[in-house]
């Protein structure tokens, strides 16, 4: 490929998160309980479905184009071979809600072209909606057989705004973003922690909530996410460091401003 087809990346990227989510979902229904282990510390869970996940995803995108890099949470990076094509994929956001049994995970895939996310499938299996976006194109959410446009919401006033974020799995981390949390809480309309960054971005590019602000998030954690936002309409300011703002254009400002005044946005 000379030139990315982001179309046929993003076909690729849904019809995979479809069939996968499709199949978690099934196994998640026939488990009476899940096997679990931990990673970077107590509270960051992995279970067998995401590694189970993570290979079915590869084999299917790698399928398509043997050549092209491969960067997933749970087998890691593949090494550099100058492909222009990488793949970058969350196979269960949401692990902790998977493993309650709550509705809020999402299998996330980005396809990334010499650098830049052009492609993006966030499949939501327990609710059947499929949300993704290719460069340009605009984004879209396949809601159980109905296909619509997303469209940021038009919120300007911080007072009327519903905020979604999450928390790090590192304790510290979790205090600071609390005490941020602590004073955010009043000056908006609520807060929602929903548990699954890939789709507080895409409630975000769909209006069901008006901003979203989490620190510490990984590169699949945010790539298929935030192309679906930023095809929205969305302002997304994402950095090194993995934090990340993103909201409607008229509460961008305002919203960074606060946020950088409770100390979650330096
Ligand atoms: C987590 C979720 C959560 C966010 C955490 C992420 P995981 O991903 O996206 O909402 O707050 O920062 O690590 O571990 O469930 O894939
Ligand atoms: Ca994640
Ligand atoms: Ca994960």
């Amino acid at each position: 490929m000379t030139e990315p087809d982001a179309q046929a990346l993003t076909a690729l990227a849904s019809a995979t998160a479809r069939e996968v989510g499709t199949h978690l979902l099934q196994w998640r229904r026939g488990q009476r309980s899940v096997e679990s282990g931990t990673k970077s510390g107590p509270t960051d869970v992995v279970t067998t479905a995401d590694h189970e996940a993570e290979a079915m995803i590869r084999e299917r995108l790698l399928a398509a184009d043997p050549n092209a890099r491969w960067w997933g949470e749970e087998s890691g990076r593949s090494s550099d071979t100058g492909a222009a094509l990488e793949w970058v994929v969350d196979p269960i956001d949401g692990t902790v809600n998977f493993l309650y049994g709550l509705p809020g995970w999402a299998v996330s895939i980005g396809a990334v072209w010499r650098g830049e996310v052009v492609g993006a499938a966030v499949m939501v299996p327990t609710t059947a909606t499929l949300f993704s976006a290719s460069k340009r194109m605009g984004a879209w959410v396949d809601d159980d057989g109905h296909r619509s446009r997303l469209a940021v919401s038009g919120c300007a006033d911080l007072s009327q705004a519903l905020i979604a974020t999450g928390f790090a799995y590192a304790a510290a981390t979790r205090v600071r973003q609390g005490l941020a949390v602590g004073l955010l809480v009043s000056q908006v309309r609520d807060i929602r922690r929903a548990g699954a960054a890939s789709v507080d971005l895409c409630s975000v590019a769909a209006g069901r909530v008006d901003g979203y602000f989490e620190g510490g998030l990984q590169p699949w954690d945010l790539a298929a996410g935030g192309l679906i936002a930023r095809e929205a309409g969305a302002m997304v300011v994402e950095r090194d460091d993995g934090s990340v703002v993103a909201s409607g254009p008229k509460l961008a400002a305002p919203l960074q401003a606060l946020l950088a005044e409770v100390g979650a946005w330096e």
